[in-house]
């Protein structure tokens, strides 16, 4: 005799597994969902064979025909919207503010859900004021902060100089570059030189182990506990506490008052003097990393794909370079220069269209029951902006797929009113750096290109196609930079 509390036992799970696979009602078009895994077997599979998820998506929806697409990653509801409309409702309604709550969040976090990047409610409110009025307060944004990227730029030159005409790889340049103005920022220094070749490998190290663990942590958080090292968790929690160890050993260095200056570390300490709450040394640590993560790669990828665009277009180089010299001659660019050279301008902006950095941007959690285009997307559900299709779109762009940095200049020879371009987001998650970024990438672009020629190495022109993991990357490459005679 089957004893009925088994029985019962037995009912329970079919109704739990029923249940899982049902969709909500009225939720968007998808692929059917299995118990456990929902549809994130057909994503991984599809992954797989486009070379990314973003582009594994951009085929489901396209399956579909739905600008809409409601997925089950595992236990979470994942809907992926696309198109400019649906796109800026999610960018700007306050239900879709909120950041997923998961494992692998909190993994990103140094194990605990604080920051800006993934912090949501009051707590992220006051953290993103505080953090960008104290970026202000120290420079950011102003022309302090013009001149910290003009000493880089020089230091930039400088470098490749030094290579004298031998084929040098940019990124590593440029991201090093990037770094110690965020640095400067932080901590009120820039960061010593072996330092921060060790925190740039670090974050490298652990973004490449996210990508290649995260999925599996993220979908089966408990395979951690038997299998530590094989998923990738032992190794991520090692690099959290080593990047850990370099941003506590400069706050360390803040509190006993060994820096000069102000910066932001010393903003936050003051405020943890107070007392106030949420300003804890953990919220501090996380803060770092989030700039350092949100800022780093991101900045040094666009600079690195418009010099990968110029070993493939000469014309283009010639016409940015005579712009610069008829407009600027020998004097350093600073940003108000931005209006007056209209094709270098123009260049940049196809740039950030042509290789969107963040194709799939959020992740955004709903928080509260709301609609899409129609569909019902429940509270909780984890929302992904498709802004990579956007920027890529026929109906938007003409010729998506060519590179044409005239698109963006109008018949009169003036730059276009910039629109259905949102490399940085919209609304009030928007990326708080992209003053930072903009500047640095237009004032160290003028600064190379009015000084060095940029080459291939003997005619062997490096590939245009991204890396796309979390953010895009130009796979690796290197140029010969020639010191012009002017
Ligand atoms: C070209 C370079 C950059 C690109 C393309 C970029 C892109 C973005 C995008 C698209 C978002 C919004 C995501 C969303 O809507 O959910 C974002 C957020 C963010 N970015 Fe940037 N970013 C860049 C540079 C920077 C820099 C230099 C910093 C630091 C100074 C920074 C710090 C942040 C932070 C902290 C957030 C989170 C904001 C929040 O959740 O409230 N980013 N970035």
């Amino acid at each position: 005799m089957i004893p009925l509390s088994f029985i019962l036992l037995l009912i329970i799970i079919i109704i739990v597994i029923f249940k899982s696979v049902i969709k909500p009602k009225n939720y968007p078009p998808g692929p059917k969902w299995i118990p456990y895994l929902g549809c994130s077997n057909v994503v991984n599979e599809l992954t797989i064979q486009h070379g990314s998820q973003w582009k594994a998506l951009s085929a489901l929806a396209k399956e579909f025909s739905t600008s809409v697409l409601g997925l089950k990653m595992g236990m979470e509801l994942v809907v992926v919207v696309y198109g400019e409309k649906n796109i800026r409702q999610v960018f700007t309604e306050k239900e879709f503010e909120g950041r997923p709550d998961n494992f692998f969040i909190r993994l990103r976090c140094l194990g605990k859900r604080l920051g800006i990047t993934f912090a949501d409610g009051p707590l992220w409110r006051e953290q993103r004021l505080f953090a960008v009025k104290q970026l202000r307060s120290v420079g950011f944004g102003k022309s302090k902060m013009e001149k910290e990227i003009q000493n880089e730029m020089m230091s930039i030159l400088k470098c490749f100089k030094r290579y004298r005409g031998k084929p040098c790889d940019p990124q590593n340049v440029l991201a090093t570059s990037v770094m110690n103005v965020l640095w400067t920022y932080i901590a009120g220094e820039r960061i010593e030189e072996k330092r921060l070749k060790y925190l740039l490998e670090l974050l490298s190290a652990r973004s490449k182990a996210f990508t290649i663990a995260g999925g599996l942590l993220n979908q089966a958080p408990w395979c951690r506990f038997i299998f530590p090292e094989l998923s990738g968790y032992s190794l991520i929690n090692r690099m959290n506490e080593q990047i850990s160890a370099v941003i506590e050993e400069h706050i360390e260095k803040h509190k006993k008052r060994l820096v000069a200056g102000s910066d932001f570390i010393y903003s936050f300490l003051e405020e943890m003097e107070s007392k106030r709450e949420g300003f804890t040394e953990e919220q501090l640590k996380t803060i770092c990393l989030d700039v350092l993560i949100a800022g780093s790669q991101t900045t040094s990828n666009v600079l690195s794909f418009a010099l990968l665009t110029l070993l493939r277009n000469r014309d283009i180089q010639d016409k940015i370079y005579k712009e610069i010299n008829q407009i600027l001659g020998t004097a350093p660019p600073t940003w108000s220069d931005v209006s007056r050279l209209v094709y270098t301008n123009a260049f940049l902006q196809e740039v950030y269209r042509y290789y969107t950095i963040v194709p799939l941007m959020g992740p955004r959690r709903t928080l509260a029951d709301t609609f899409i285009d129609g569909y019902f997307i429940p509270k909780e559900t984890t929302v992904l902006m498709a802004v990579g299709d956007l920027h890529i779109d026929p109906r938007i762009w003409c010729e998506p797929k060519k590179f044409k940095p005239e698109r963006f200049i109008d018949q009169r020879g003036a730059l276009k009113n910039i629109e259905h371009l949102y490399p940085f987001g919209l609304g009030r998650r928007r990326c708080p750096g992209d003053t930072l970024a903009k500047s640095f990438v237009f004032i160290v672009f003028v600064g190379i290109l009015q000084k060095f020629e940029v080459d291939s190495i003997d005619c062997k022109l490096p590939s245009l196609e991204p890396i796309i993991g979390l953010i895009s990357a130009p796979r690796p490459y290197s140029a010969v930079f020639t010191l012009r005679r002017n």
